[in-house]
């Protein structure tokens, strides 16, 4: 039985419209405890793209809910989420991050594996007894893999439910990226790879807070303005925020910004607005005007429970995020992109990829400071909770409430602390 904390973490009245969050859960090592068992080793996890391993024996090494692993495409073409851990003794089969391989050759007593992790190599294998059996030695694989549009997901429970149904209404936005192209979307080569000294929770809150872009980005928006990087005669109409199940939730809104997808503003040049027109008129052949106006022109940040983060706002980044300590986390973020993109559109598309989001860009340096300035402010004890009741009693939440942060934490605090020990703390 799992066991739960004691003390209340989330208030959610939804009658009277308030709605906090105990900000010991960002601050407290129980708390992280609880979500490594609860939440990391119970949900489907992100590990990876399909595309970040095109040919047979491409292999990436990452850590994915605190494991090393391997996702392998073995020299059957499948690819496989392989646990980095050697069968023998424990050590890293696979210390480089990204390769083409045959083989697998742990460096500590030098034992082999192939592709598909299967033990092909064994120095001095004639002192083992006959019980030693190469078949027993295969690589450990994650309990559960399962893909979706090219998304590989995994799980550490073997129960539970699959893939498409823990996407529940994700799986609409998914496809909204997803459609862009024909030839199927690729991440870019290269990871942004960086960390925070803040909880992850506070990223997750972060990455779908439309009410901060004003205030915590003017200065993006102060240089879109002056260089030609906003939309003109596009009406801006959609502004919504939605719950979509088991956690996820999505905004999705008309773009302040230009799309290299096919929103044109005046900074991406004469040369490429044919390209981009032409580009819409496919898609609206394809879909209709709807469905085309809405991969063209609507931006959306989209939260998959516990920590994937999938925002296709001026470009498409693919982030997620673990934490090692309450007030740490690493992070790992990839643009998406047509497969069949040209060199040019890539430019075009990487420029505006990079100004706003990574390290180096106008935006993430700001929310990196935000969060782990709220981090430090936790340290002031006497002020316990965090308010998220914004738009709390609104029938359409708009991009700016809140109402996908309260839908991370109303199924963060199911997870935490499930209903039946609820019932029985008050029995108790
Ligand atoms: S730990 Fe890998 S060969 Fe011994
Ligand atoms: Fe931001």
């Amino acid at each position: 039985m799992r066991d739960a904390p004691q003390e209340k973490l989330v208030i959610d009245d939804q009658a009277v419209g308030v709605f906090r969050v105990n900000r010991r859960a960002f601050t407290e090592a129980e708390y992280l405890e609880a979500e490594r068992r609860q939440i990391f080793e119970h949900c489907w996890i992100y590990a990876g793209h399909e595309s970040e391993v095109p040919n047979a024996g491409d292999y990436r090494s990452r850590r994915v809910a605190g494991r090393p692993v391997i996702i392998a495409r073995g020299d059957d073409g499948v690819v496989r989420v392989l646990l980095n851990t050697c069968t023998h003794r424990g050590a890293l089969v696979c210390r480089a991050e990204a390769g083409n391989a045959k083989t697998f050759q742990c460096p500590y007593h030098a034992w082999t594996f192939n592709t598909r992790g299967e033990l092909i190599g064994v120095p001095g294998e004639e002192s083992y007894s006959e019980a030693f059996d190469r078949k027993e030695f295969t690589l450990g694989k994650a309990p559960r893999m399962e893909t979706y549009r090219g998304f590989i997901f995994v799980s550490f429970n073997p129960r539970g439910q699959g893939l498409n149904e823990y996407l529940a209404g994700a799986t609409e936005y998914l496809d909204l990226v997803c459609d862009q192209s024909e030839a199927g979307m690729k991440i870019v080569a290269g990871t942004q790879a960086y960390s925070i000294r803040a909880n992850w929770k506070l990223l997750v809150e972060n990455s779908i807070d439309g009410y901060h872009g004003l205030p915590t980005h003017l200065r993006y928006f102060n240089f879109l303005q002056e260089s030609g990087g906003m939309p003109q005669g596009h009406p801006r109409q959609r502004n919504k925020a939605l719950d979509l199940g088991n956690g996820h939730s999505v905004i999705e809104y008309d773009s302040p910004f230009g799309r290299p997808i096919a929103r044109w503003v005046p900074a991406f040049g004469e040369l490429a607005k044919a390209r981009i027109e032409a580009t819409y008129e496919r898609l609206q052949e394809r879909f209709g005007v709807e469905r085309a106006n809405r991969i063209c022109h609507t931006g959306r940040n989209l939260a998959i429970f516990p920590n994937l983060v999938i925002n296709d706002i001026m470009a498409v980044t693919v982030r997620n995020f673990f934490p090692l300590a309450p007030d740490y986390m690493e992070v790992s973020a990839w643009a998406l992109a047509p497969a069949d993109e040209t060199a040019e559109d890539a430019a075009l598309r990487l420029d505006n990829f990079l100004t706003f989001l990574g390290p180096g860009g106008f935006a993430t340096p700001d929310d990196v400071e935000m969060l782990e300035s709220c981090q430090r402010g936790f340290a002031n004890r006497e002020v316990g909770w965090s308010d998220i009741s914004r738009g709390m009693r609104r029938e359409r939440p708009k991009t700016d409430d809140e109402l996908q942060m309260r839908t991370f934490w109303r199924r963060w605090n199911e997870l935490i602390n499930p209903p039946r020990s609820r019932r029985a703390q008050k029995a108790a």
